[in-house]
């Protein structure tokens, strides 16, 4: 079926139009990242603003896109969290009113499953079960995943997300925002080795990210000045391989201890460079299948709310017009 699938749980306005949950007619995005960039990180009730302002033009460009009328649309999936409660009310509504006027189901989806279900709009995905990395601004949770909907914590952040330690890094060395794509072209040339950071919670299959944050922060506190612009790459190559030595690790161990030799790595962090490059070398020496997603479909989109939508469509799961949004809501 032809699924018109609608983000913004966060400050992404995002629209897509994807059929049989694993091909994308269309993908577009509206980042609102230079609006919030001047408050070094998102500022919900602008976030809101510029959805409402976003919303219908994209959804419009997703349609011309796809070079399809709503006429063609069969169904519409829509995050219904987890996020800012004001930004996923936009979709949510928009979601709603399209539904509506044009008699077509509609199904609100878990935005982290979409994250895991962006595998599936590739040439290259995994049958069930897998092992599920789950790596944003918001989540670092790994989940045996044994089909939609079944989905079960095996590891999880006790404080920071792995996005969020690139984020606040950035902040902290004043490096702007989105601080995960800054780091990440930065890192490129620095040494690695040059700083010692923590790795925390070793031997757990949960994620610690707030000592290496504070790691950082105590280090330009000794120094009493900011790290001078030469410095910086090798600052940040250090503080970057610091999260991706543990977050690879812990994968694979999870796999292995689980005997689930597949590995799905997505959501924003996926999309780091080094990330992908250290996942698929250590994969490949242990013997387990790495599957990550092209970026533009690790950082948020809505061809992954629609893959999901699909599928639950499908299984003739619908929601009525009473859908709320919920800023909390657990995979598993
Ligand atoms: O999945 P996402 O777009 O939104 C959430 O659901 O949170 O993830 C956003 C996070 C941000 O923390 C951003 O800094 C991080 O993903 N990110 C990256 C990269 N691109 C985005 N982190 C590291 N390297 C990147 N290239
Ligand atoms: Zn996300």
């Amino acid at each position: 079926m032809v699924v018109l699938g609608i983000e913004s749980s966060c400050d992404e306005t995002a629209a897509a139009v994807v059929r049989d949950g694993r091909e994308t007619l269309s993908n577009v995005i509206a980042s609102q990242a230079e609006v919030h960039a001047r408050y070094g990180g998102v500022v919900p009730e602008i976030a809101s603003r510029k959805h409402i302002e976003a919303i219908v033009p994209v959804i419009l460009q997703a349609m011309e896109d796809a070079r399809l009328t709503l006429a063609d649309i069969e169904g519409v999936a829509v995050t219904r969290g987890p996020g800012l409660i004001g930004s996923l009310l936009v979709g949510l509504s928009t979601a709603k009113a399209l539904a509506f006027a044009r008699r077509l189901p509609l199904i609100g989806v878990n935005h982290l499953e979409g994250h895991v279900a962006s595998i599936f709009l590739t040439d290259s995905f995994p049958a069930f079960p897998f092992i599920a990395l789950v790596v944003s601004g918001g989540h670092t949770t790994l989940y045996l995943a044994e089909g939609f909907r079944r989905f079960a914590v095996i590891g999880q952040t006790k404080d920071d997300a792995a996005g969020e330690a690139f984020d606040k890094a950035a902040k902290l060395l004043d490096l702007g925002y989105p601080g995960g794509v800054v780091i990440d072209r930065l890192a490129k040339n620095g040494n690695r080795d040059a700083l010692s950071f923590p790795r925390g919670m070793k031997g757990s299959l949960d994620f610690s990210f707030s000592g290496l944050k504070t790691s950082l922060l105590m280090r330009l506190k000794k120094r009493g000045s900011p790290f001078a612009p030469e410095e910086l790459p090798d600052v940040v190559a250090s503080y970057q391989e610091a999260i991706i030595d543990v977050l690879v690790e812990k994968t694979l161990r999870a796999a292995a201890l689980h005997s689930v030799f597949r590995v799905v790595v997505c959501g924003g962090v996926a999309a780091n460079s080094r990330l992908r490059e250290r996942f698929r070398g250590d994969a490949a020496r242990s013997g387990i299948d790495v599957f990550i997603p092209p970026p533009v479909l690790c950082t948020d989109n809505a061809a992954m709310i629609a893959a999901v939508g699909d599928h639950l469509l499908q299984e003739g799961q619908r929601d009525g017009l009473d859908l709320n949004a919920v800023s909390r809501w657990p995979l598993a």
